[in-house]
């Protein structure tokens, strides 16, 4: 697998970028902003991520996905410790993430590799127009905030 950079000359992998955040508009605005990049395998994009400047020294991943066929094989990990590794480049000093309360699974991951909670923005989803997101059970209100320094 390799995983390069998104030129901004040619069509992002929408359909798994859209898997990540439901709005096109939302998805093209980080790609404008941010950086963007694709996991491939035999010239196929499988993972893709978007590293978004916020604050000063501050660098969020944001629409990390990975294609439903290569789940659980470790893609997801070897993404974040990318995104890590290029922001450290970058010379950002703080790699942040966020997820939905009901995501138990991307919660695991990022707290496995090393992000902590600092925040939970009471209501996000419900601000923000989606409303009917139901994921292991829980329904999707509040959008928790982890982050790492690097
Ligand atoms: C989140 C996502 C990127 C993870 O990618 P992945 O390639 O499947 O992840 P990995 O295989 O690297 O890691 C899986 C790890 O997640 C954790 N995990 C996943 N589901 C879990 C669950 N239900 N309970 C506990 N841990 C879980 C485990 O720690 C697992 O590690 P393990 O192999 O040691 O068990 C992928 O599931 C995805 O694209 N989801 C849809 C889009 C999305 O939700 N993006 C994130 C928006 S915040």
């Amino acid at each position: 697998m390799n995983i390069r950079q998104l030129s901004v000359l040619e069509n992002p992998p929408m359909e798994l970028l859209l898997t990540a955040d439901p709005s096109r508009q939302i998805v093209e605005e980080y790609l404008k902003r941010g950086y963007g990049y694709v996991a491939e395998m035999k010239n196929q994009g499988i993972g893709v991520y978007v590293l978004l400047p916020t604050r000063p020294q501050t660098i969020e991943i944001v629409n990390l996905a990975v294609d439903e066929l290569y789940r659980g094989k470790e893609i997801g990990r070897k993404l974040l410790q990318h995104a890590g590794s290029v922001a450290q480049t970058l010379r950002y000093r703080t790699l942040d993430i966020g997820t939905g309360n009901s995501s138990i699974g991307q919660l695991a991951l990022y707290q496995k590799y090393g992000f902590r909670i600092v925040g939970v923005d009471r209501n996000f989803f419900l601000r923000h127009d989606e409303e009917n997101i139901i994921e292991n059970g829980i329904r999707c209100t509040d959008m928790i905030r982890l982050s790492q320094d690097i």
